[in-house]
């Protein structure tokens, strides 16, 4: 199967990706095209900055592309931090920056829902396609577990008891937000070079 770009080089994103397509697809990392330029991420939706990391790299590239992009949505926060997720905290913010501001923003709050979302932007010739995976479930009071990244340390899906980060990857891999949208994409691919 011909070669397809992951604009990413998150290597937690990478590792993950490569479980779920279990090497049915050969993926190359940003790295592993020498990609080092910082690509722009200024659209105010989640899908529109999959879509501009997708096509800034198809453009230059000429290959197969996909991206994704991912917020964590909480209800009682009117959907924050969404697209914002990763800049929570500011500019500059760790991991752990933007986790210590949830907690504190939803201090008081009795209404803890929250999901994840991710879209993948593929982008083949002058196609493009969307895939979406949702996540649902809370955020908890005080973090737990030392797996994963980001946001996992506070969010239990919806029907487990655990946070993302106490789970084995292998759990989080099957049901995660990525994952499902991943699966979608992993399902187009795979029927489209039958
Ligand atoms: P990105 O668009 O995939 O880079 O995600 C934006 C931000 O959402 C990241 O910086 C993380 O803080 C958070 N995030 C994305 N995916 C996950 C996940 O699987 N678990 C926890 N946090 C995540």
């Amino acid at each position: 199967m011909n070669e397809i770009i992951f604009a990413t080089n998150n290597k937690h994103k990478i590792e993950e990706m490569i479980a779920i397509t279990s090497g049915k697809i050969h993926l190359l990392s940003l790295k592993d095209i020498g990609c080092v330029d910082d690509i722009p991420e200024t659209s105010d939706t989640i899908e529109g900055n999959a879509h501009l990391k997708a096509k800034y790299i198809h453009d230059r590239f000429k290959m197969d592309c996909f991206a994704d992009d991912t917020g964590l949505e909480v209800e009682s926060l009117g959907g924050a931090p969404g697209v914002y997720s990763a800049r929570y905290a500011g500019e500059n913010a760790t991991y752990q920056d933007n986790v210590i501001k949830l907690l504190h923003d939803l201090e008081g709050k009795q209404n803890r829902t929250a999901r994840f979302k991710t879209v993948i932007a593929f982008i083949s010739g002058s196609e493009s396609k969307y895939f979406e995976g949702i996540i649902e479930g809370k955020i908890i009071e005080k973090p737990r577990g030392d797996s994963g990244f980001g946001y996992d340390p506070v969010f239990v899906p919806k029907g487990y008891d655990q946070t993302f980060a106490e789970m084995s990857p292998d759990l989080k891999n099957t049901i995660s937000h990525r994952a499902l949208a991943s699966r979608s994409l992993t399902n187009y691919l795979l029927n489209k070079i039958k």
